[in-house]
């Protein structure tokens, strides 16, 4: 089985990078990512240690090279968690989100398509149902949801979902979508939710409330 994983030397891709050298010991795996800010070679240290474990610096916005990729390797299974991810730094800057996380998933759909694979999944995010009351717990999402993005981020990744479902309903591409909620453990990038609460938390400083436009000190609301 060969399996390429975009954005493996990224906070959620390294640890499945992991998780499948671990579970299919057996299993060809390429790793494609363009090490931006967000990106951490070192993460994959023990992996690049395996024979079988490829490491490949490159943008999946970028055709030429994909495609060349695609034709050498001849993958069964792609999975997609290359993006870029962050909120913040998409409400500044939009275009680089468009970019990477809807021409780049269609380069990898296009490729996918061309080459043939047994499975293309897109890993998505939860952000694209927007919000949920914060006094309605008994509200949750489903894949039924209508997607209501607040901000570029989202609609970006929505984008890259629709893209990836019309190439299955158009071409029959076998495809599979992900949303997951956040996410938090090893490699986790500080500047992510989670990991920037706890550390700032740690040094007492103030926690960034988001869509309130305020600052606000540890303790108070
Ligand atoms: N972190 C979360 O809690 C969370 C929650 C829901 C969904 N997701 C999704 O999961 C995926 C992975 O998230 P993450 O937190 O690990 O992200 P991350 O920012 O830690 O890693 C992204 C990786 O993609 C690479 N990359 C970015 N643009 C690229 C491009 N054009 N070509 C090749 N590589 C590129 C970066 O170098 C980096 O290694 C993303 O698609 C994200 O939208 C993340």
């Amino acid at each position: 089985m060969k399996v390429l994983i975009t954005g493996g030397a990224g906070f959620i891709g390294s640890n499945f990078i992991y998780y499948m050298q671990e579970k299919y010991p057996d299993y060809y795996i390429v790793c494609l990512d363009a090490l931006t800010y967000a990106g951490n070679f070192e993460t994959l240290e023990h992996a690049m240690k395996k024979s079988n474990f490829r490491f490949v610096k490159g943008n999946i916005a970028d055709r030429e090279s994909v495609f060349k990729l695609f034709e050498e390797e001849g993958f069964n299974i792609v999975i997609n968690f290359a993006a870029e991810s962050h909120v913040d730094r998409s409400i500044k800057d939009p275009e680089i989100f468009l970019k990477a996380n809807v021409l780049g998933t269609q380069v990898l759909l296009d490729a996918a398509k061309e080459y043939g694979v047994d499975r293309f999944h897109q890993v998505s995010t939860d952000e694209v149902y927007g919000e949920l009351p914060i006094d309605r717990p008994d509200l949750f999402f489903t894949e039924d949801t209508p997607l209501q993005c607040s901000s570029p981020y989202s609609a970006s990744k929505a984008s890259a979902d629709l893209l990836t479902f019309s190439y299955y309903k158009t071409y029959k591409l076998p495809i599979s979508i992900s949303r997951c909620s956040n996410n938090y453990g090893p490699y986790h990038f500080p500047e992510k939710l989670i990991p920037l609460m706890i550390t700032r938390a740690l040094y007492e400083q103030p926690l960034p409330v988001y869509g309130m436009g305020i600052m606000c000190g540890i303790g108070c609301m």
